[in-house]
């Protein structure tokens, strides 16, 4: 269908914005279950970065839930459209030249993918936080967890909803037995390893 409307180029190229900042943008994605340490090991990140001198941005579930997406719930269409959301504005992000981290539930493999197919190959980062239930249950850190089994909210991930683990993710994690300061090293080794960061 027409729609009349007409990509428009701008001046200053991705590239550009990126050579400015001296640095060469990627999009690190924390997927797991409610509990399993994404927003926690993403700003650790973030702080390890930003002490390094990068430009970074972090995107988080909890508080884009505040703003952007706060018409969303927590059905299927609702998770897909939230994660279509986050993954267009992340691309936003590294367009201006930032290291984004961007973590969300995220639980359907198919939306995982359309966020990585926005991005030049190297640049998405799949990182799978693999803790398992019982500890994210344990740490029930919210207390949703315990609302979820008695009832009271429904469609919560990994009780009555689902969570497809990703079959490759660039990078795993298990904050169960790798302390934070473990998971920052191994995620900076690997932005390391690939160059993508300096030092
Ligand atoms: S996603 O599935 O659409 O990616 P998102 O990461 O934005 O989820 O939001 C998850 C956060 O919302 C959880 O950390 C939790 O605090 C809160 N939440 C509230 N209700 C639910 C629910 N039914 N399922 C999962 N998380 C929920």
């Amino acid at each position: 269908m027409e729609n009349n409307i007409v990509w428009h180029d701008h001046k200053v190229v991705r590239s550009e914005r990126a050579e400015n900042k001296s640095q060469k943008p990627c999009l690190l994605w924390f997927t797991g279950l409610s509990g399993s340490g994404k927003s926690t090991i993403a700003n650790a990140l973030d702080v390890a970065l930003h002490n390094r001198g990068y430009h970074t941005f972090l995107l988080d579930g909890d508080n884009v839930r505040h703003g952007l997406c706060k018409d969303l719930g927590f059905s299927d269409e609702d998770r897909v459209e939230n994660i279509r959301r986050v993954g267009e504005v992340s691309k936003l992000f590294t367009d201006a030249g930032l290291i984004v981290m961007s973590a969300f539930i995220s639980p359907f493999n198919s939306d995982r993918r359309m966020v990585r197919k926005l991005f030049p190959a190297g640049e998405f980062i799949e990182v799978y936080m693999d803790t398992p239930l019982a500890t994210c249950e344990e740490r029930d850190s919210k207390g949703l967890y315990q609302k979820a089994r008695a009832g009271e909210i429904t469609d919560f991930t990994g009780i009555d909803s689902p969570y497809e683990a990703p079959a490759k993710p660039e990078i795993s994690l298990d904050t169960s037995c790798s302390s934070v300061e473990d998971c920052v090293e191994s995620l900076i080794n690997y932005l390391l390893e690939r160059k993508l960061i300096a030092s």
